[in-house]
Formats: C-alpha cells, structure tokens, sequence
C-alpha cells in the first residue's frame, strides 16, 4: 500500500507585529476585550512594498524543502490554499511556481478559507497514493491586512486576522502518514462569514467595468457569534470524526493542531475532549487567525519547538467560511 507523508515543513511571517495596543489607538477596541474574546495579544501584518502572498509562500516553501532535504527541482505540483490570491485571477499557485522558477508544473488553487489547508492536503494525499506524483508542495498563506477595515466599524473582524504562509512537502511511503482526511461544506450558511466583492452577482444594472474594478467593498463580512456557535460543534464532529475512521480514541492523540479561529474555541474542544495542555497546539496568541495558513504555520513551529516527534499520531481540524470544516489524522 502506498501512503503520503509529511516530509518536512516550514512557514514564514512578515516582520511587523501589530499589537492589541497599536490597535486600540485606530479603532475603538483595547487589549482586555481583545484578550478575552480571543486570546489574542499580536498579529503580523505584511510590508505592502515588499511581501505578497506568493513571495511568503515562497520563504515558507523553501523552509518545508530544505528541511525535507529536497530542492525547488523536486516538486512536481502545488496545491495552494488562499482566499487572499495577489491578483483577483490568476490564482496563487501559478505565481508560487513562478517564483520557485518551476515553470510547467502543474498547479492547483484551493478557495476553503480556514478549512484550505486541510482540502489542499487531502487532495495532494489522494495523487501520491495513486501515483501520479511522488513530490507535492501543499501551501496556505494568506494576506488579510489589506482587506481589514479598520474602522469603528470593522473591530469585530479587524482584530482578529492576520498574515502568514505555512507549506508542506507531501511524499510517498510504505509507512503510513497521512492516515485519513475529512472534509464537509454547509453552504447554507455562506454570508455568515463572506467577502462579497468582487464577485459575478451583482444585479446587471451595477455590472459597470468600472464598478467591477473597484474593490471597496472588498471587506470582510462575519456575523461572529453564528460562527462561534457553529465552530464548535463542528470542531467536535469531525474531530471524533477522524478517530472513529482509524479505530482511535482521544487518547491517542499526541498532538492536536486545530485552525487558530479563536482562543476559545481551541480550549472549548480541549476541555471537551479532556486533552492535557501539551496535546494541544495554539499560537493564536502571536498570529491572529491566518485563515488557511494557520494550521501550517502552527504545525511547523510545534515542529520546530520538538513538539512533534517521529511516530505521533497528529490531528488536524478546521472550521470555517462556507461553512466548510475538516480534519485529518496523520502518523508523523
Ligand atoms: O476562522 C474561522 C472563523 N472565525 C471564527 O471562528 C470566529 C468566531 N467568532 C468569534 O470568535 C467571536 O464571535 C468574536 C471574537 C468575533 C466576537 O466575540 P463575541 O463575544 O461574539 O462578541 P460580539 O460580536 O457579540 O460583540 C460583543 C460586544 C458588542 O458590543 P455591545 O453590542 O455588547 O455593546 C460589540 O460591539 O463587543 C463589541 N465589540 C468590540 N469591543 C471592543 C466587537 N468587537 C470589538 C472589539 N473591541 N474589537
């Protein structure tokens, strides 16, 4: 039996680091409400004249690469997890190849939000084990800052996001590594967390070229509280989820890294599945919420700190826009 496995893991994120402080002296917000409802103290926000999403990408790519002992030439694919492409079209995945100067290869767009990550890895876990490719880059990176509106208006979103790029090196093995992924979408619930522009629904009337270009509408929209709701009942679904498909129990989990949405959340799902802090993974704290690079970013640093060890059994859950959620259980 052919599996795919984790064979090295990086991540990048820009220099500047926003505090909760810096913050509340441009909306009316303050580090305790901030702290409370999320957890989170700091967040990075990019150099808008040095970093894109695909030049992070990149950083975090080369990072997977050499720490999987493989150069740029061995990637045979990339499947790149954004809602925050460079350009409207073409997607991210062509300008990461570019980057890494891998021109012809093929590569893949993945539009999840938080739960990106983990479609782009069970897609990239599906052609390893069938054989089409033996060397997959899986990325999320993710540039939310410019879509921020940081007025009075935009602090129940402003707060929370954040910029950053995680990527993954997925190759075969006869061992098991990636053990199972699940993934679920409710579109019912689409507009609780949405940008709406720019997109093709406008009434005709509004289809002006000129109206099409204009991206000020191009701002966050999330009804918090249904998120919340819905966050963690999912959370638990598909956690359970993942155990049950491989005959496991919570206690089997070495270490879960759950997207970083919320503080709350990760230490809802905690105390609800009696892990010890040391089984779960947040850096929250440090990032904000970076949408589909979270859960990379996450993973690597856990890595990076010996948190994850040859052999633990790893599990990943997301939930997010759409709503979509996810999770996979991974032998490292
Ligand atoms: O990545 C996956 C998707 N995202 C999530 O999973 C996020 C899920 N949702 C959440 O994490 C929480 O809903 C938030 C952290 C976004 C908000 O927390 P909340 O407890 O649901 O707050 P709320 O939106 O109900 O607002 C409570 C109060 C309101 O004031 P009033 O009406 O009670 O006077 C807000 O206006 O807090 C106010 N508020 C703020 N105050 C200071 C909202 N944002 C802020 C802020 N600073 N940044």
């Amino acid at each position: 039996m052919r599996y795919s496995k984790i064979a090295g893991i990086g991540h990048h994120v820009p220099e500047t680091i926003i505090t909760n402080d810096y913050l509340s002296t441009i909306m009316d917000t303050n580090d305790a409400w901030i702290t409370e409802r999320t957890g989170i103290k700091e967040r990075r926000w990019i150099n808008p004249d040095k970093d894109t999403v695909a030049n992070m990408a990149a950083k975090a790519s080369r990072m997977a690469l050499q720490r999987a002992g493989l150069t740029e030439k061995d990637v045979e694919f990339i499947v790149f997890a954004t809602i925050t492409s460079d350009y409207y079209f073409p997607g991210s995945g062509v300008l990461l190849q570019r980057e890494l100067g891998l021109e012809g290869i093929g590569a893949l767009d993945i539009k999840n939000a938080c739960s990106g990550f983990i479609y782009a890895l069970s897609i990239a876990d599906q052609f390893i084990k069938t054989g089409m490719y033996k060397t997959i880059l899986v990325v999320g990176a993710e540039i939310q800052s410019s879509a921020l509106d940081v007025s009075d208006r935009g602090r129940n979103t402003a707060v929370i996001f954040g910029d950053g790029a995680g990527a993954v090196i997925l190759r075969p093995s006869d061992q098991p590594g990636i053990l199972s992924t699940h993934l679920h979408a409710d579109g019912r619930f689409a507009e609780e967390l949405y940008v709406k522009d720019p997109g093709g629904s406008r009434p005709n009337k509004e289809r002006q070229p000129e109206q099409f270009l204009d991206t000020s509408g191009f701002k966050v929209h999330m009804n918090g509280n249904q998120v919340f709701k819905h966050a963690v009942v999912r959370f638990m679904e598909v956690i359970n989820e993942a155990l049950a498909a491989n005959n496991m129990a919570k206690e089997n989990i070495d270490l879960l890294v759950p997207h970083q949405a919320n503080l709350r959340i990760s230490q809802y799902i905690q105390e609800k599945l009696s892990l010890r802090d040391d089984q779960v993974y947040n850096n929250i704290m440090r990032y904000g919420n970076t949408t589909a690079a979270s859960i990379p970013i996450a993973m690597s640093e856990a890595w990076a700190e010996g948190k994850i060890k040859e052999n633990d059994v790893i599990c990943l859950a997301a939930f997010g826009s759409g709503f979509t959620w996810a999770s996979a259980l991974i032998r490292w």
